[in-house]
Parts: structure tokens; sequence; C-alpha cells
């Protein structure tokens, strides 16, 4: 991944390179990355002259903060209770084997990052899954299935189109 070395030193330099800002630092470049890449963490324990170890075990205390790369989308399944008894772990086991990961993994070409959550606090809407931030409501198998067919990289979904199109024809 690239990394901008002067948008990571205009975040060092808003804070004056202290110290004590370090967890703001941390923030800043997670709002700019979406994650902590181990290159920016160098360069923010260099230019602190903080400890590398020092920098990881705050990143690491935080669990908002984030030490891999998520994908592109990110899909959470809401496991708890009222989701779970709904049928979360039917949608959730769909998605991990048709995405190929466990939950808390990224797909290997960084297009999605699967997710679980204990209650969103809409336990109404169970079972919820989260997509990109928006919600879907009482999701089924197949809901579920449309989420991932519309999360498909363009040019997937256009050859899948065109085979399709094909086996129509045959018909
Ligand atoms: S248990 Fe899923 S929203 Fe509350």
């Amino acid at each position: 991944m690239d990394l901008n070395l002067k948008e990571i030193d205009s975040i060092l330099k808003k804070y004056g390179y202290k110290k004590n800002a370090l967890i703001s630092i941390l923030q800043d470049i997670q709002e700019k990355y979406n994650w902590l890449p181990q290159a920016a963490l160098r360069i923010v324990s260099e230019k602190l002259c903080v400890p590398l170890i020092d920098v990881y075990s705050v990143a690491t205390f935080y669990k908002a903060f984030k030490l891999i790369q998520p994908g592109k989308h990110n899909i959470t399944v809401c496991m708890g209770t009222a989701c779970h008894v709904r049928g979360a772990p039917t949608i959730l086991d769909k998605l991990q084997e048709r995405l190929g990961i466990p939950a808390g993994q990224t797909t290997p070409d960084y297009h999605v990052t699967l997710e679980t959550v204990n209650c969103l606090g809409c336990c109404a809407l169970a079972p919820v899954v989260v997509v990109d931030g928006k919600y879907s409501a009482q999701t089924t198998i197949q809901k579920a299935e449309k989420i991932l067919s519309q999360l498909k990289p363009k040019e997937k979904r256009t050859k899948q189109k065109i085979h399709s199109a094909k086996h129509r024809r045959k018909k």
C-alpha cells in the first residue's frame, strides 16, 4: 500500500510532534487510511522519539485501532442474542463459505472484510447485517446472496452477466 509521507508528517505537525498526542495522532492516521499501516507506525515512532513497541502497545490496547488492512467493503453480521435466535449463524456461515474466509478476516484481494458484532442496538430488525454502513434488516440467506453479488467487482459482474446471457441463449 502507498503511504503518503507528507500526509503522515502533516498529522504529526498538527500535534506539534508531541508524545502525549500519540492517541490523537493514531486516530488521525486511521481516519485517513482506514487502518494503521506498519510503515506509518514506524514514522510516528521515529518522529516522536517513542519506541516502536510503545506505539504498538497503544495501538493494540484500543480495540478501535486496526492493525490489519481492511477490505474495500465491510460486512458486519450481528451475533447478539436477538439476531442469533433469528438465524444470524446461518447467514454468517453462508457469508464465510461464499467469501472463503472466517469472520474477522479480509479476502486475499482486499475486497471484503467480514466481521461480527454483539448487538447493534436495533434488535427489532434482527437479524441485522451492516454493509458499508448500511443496515440490512430481517436479513435472509437470499438477501445475503444479493449483498454479495452487489459487492462483486464490476468486471466479475459483467463476466457473470455475459455468461448467464450465453447460457440463456443455449436453452
Ligand atoms: S442482537 Fe442484533 S441488533 Fe441486537
